[in-house]
């Protein structure tokens, strides 16, 4: 299977099972527990239908959109996601240019194996910085500092992410950095030579975000390691606070799910929110973005900027969700099995398609901005209409 023969997110992630070692794909492709919650994501979509106007004169289609002061020529970003680098040589770079080459956001992880510097230097469009509260609030202050003198424009806070998620995919094939694999896992190593030769080929593996904090070099640090041994869960909403004061910027936080939350957001003064269940990477059975999304825009969404992730695939997706409010839309795997699949090309051609889809859905729904998708585009099936949206008509 080859690039050109990947059309859709299905394809892409074909082609990154066949390239990637099974531990890195799975990695990638799992979530926590019984991967209820990441399942419901990708379905919460069919919920809904669409309701397109006809007629309109549709010629010419304007995508961009203003989410947290930043003009994107796509209403969807590149979500910060960890260790791009293990999963093609190209990593963040890939992936940064892509974005910028779409006009689009990208964000980098403070698990990011390309330095947050190097990247805001290489590119125009906006970067987000995605970071964690760590116990060290030193790390904390020069993490900020850092992204502040880069001139990383919107800061995103993760806080589902308070410990680590159950992944149990993980636990069998040992996935930790560095690797501590259990046999099978390195037999799955063993199993793709080619991911291994261009491993070892190319400029080694780092975490420039961290390296001067944590020596990951020692012990088998994994992921859940890491949110379990360096982040803080003490963390607070008075924490939080005195991070967006000291930021004084674009602040968003990610993995806001209930209404309250987006108030108290709003309230410390955050200029963002993105709903987010982690790709149903940490608390299983939990609700999903866009079955929250009516009621949060409808509390929250005159004051601040909402934006969902999780589960995106196809650009009906992304106009259901900016139909219902959503100011933008962040995609992880969405790019990921495109970056393994084929690195920068793969990436872009993801863009790509995505981009050419949410046109061709605009035309077909008669609209030509994004400002006037809207809920009379959208009819939820009496029996899973969102509560806002069931008062609403009442
Ligand atoms: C992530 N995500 C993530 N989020 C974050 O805040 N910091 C991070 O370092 C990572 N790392 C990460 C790695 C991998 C492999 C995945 C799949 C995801 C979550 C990511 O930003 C986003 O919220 C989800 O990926 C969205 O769900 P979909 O699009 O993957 O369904
Ligand atoms: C993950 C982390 C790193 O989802 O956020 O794997």
């Amino acid at each position: 299977m080859r690039l050109t023969n990947c059309h859709n997110f299905h394809d892409f992630r074909r082609l990154a099972k066949r390239r990637l070692p099974g531990p890195i794909f799975n990695y990638i492709d799992g979530g926590a527990d019984d991967e209820t919650t990441m399942r419901a994501n990708a379905t919460a979509f069919d919920q809904c239908d669409l309701l397109p106007s006809v007629l309109r004169g549709v010629s010419d289609v304007d995508m961009s959109v203003t989410v947290m002061g930043q003009k994107l020529d796509l209403p969807v970003y590149c979500s910060p996601t960890a260790l791009q680098r293990l999963f093609h040589h190209q990593g963040e770079r890939a992936v940064a240019a892509a974005a910028a080459n779409h006009g689009t956001m990208f964000g980098v992880s403070s698990l990011g194996t390309v330095s947050l510097e190097e990247m805001r230097k290489a590119h125009q469009t906006p970067q987000c910085y995605q970071f964690y509260f760590h116990r060290d609030r030193g790390l904390n202050r020069a993490m900020m500092q850092r992204a502040k003198e880069a001139g990383v424009e919107v800061m995103m806070l993760t806080v589902d992410s308070i410990t680590g998620g159950n992944r149990e995919r993980d636990k069998r094939t040992g996935f930790s950095i560095p690797f501590r694999l259990t046999l099978g896992g390195m037999m799955q190593f063993a199993m793709k030579p080619m991911w291994g030769i261009n491993y070892v080929t190319h400029e080694r593996f780092r975490l420039p975000q961290l390296e001067d904090h944590v020596n990951m070099g020692s012990g088998a640090s994994s992921i859940g390691g890491y949110f379990t041994d360096m982040l803080d869960p003490s963390m607070t909403w008075d924490d939080v606070a005195a991070m967006v004061a000291e930021w004084d910027g674009q602040f968003c936080l990610k993995g806001i799910m209930t209404v309250e939350d987006a108030r108290r957001a709003a309230e410390i003064g955050c200029t963002g929110i993105v709903l987010s269940n982690h790709g149903g990477r940490q608390l299983d059975g939990s609700r999903t973005p866009f079955d929250q999304l009516a009621e949060i825009v409808d509390a929250v969404g005159d004051r601040i900027d909402v934006m969902m992730d999780s589960g995106i695939q196809r650009g009906t997706h992304v106009l259901k969700a900016l139909s219902l409010g959503a100011k933008a839309v962040g995609i992880g795997r969405g790019y990921l099995y495109a970056l393994a699949a084929a690195g920068q090309p793969g990436v872009e051609r993801a863009l790509d398609l995505l981009r050419d889809e949410i046109e061709r859905d605009m035309k077909l729904m008669g609209v030509t901005r994004i400002r006037d998708l809207g809920r009379h585009n959208l009819r939820f099936r009496p029996d899973v209409q969102p509560l806002a949206m069931r008062m609403a008509a009442e």
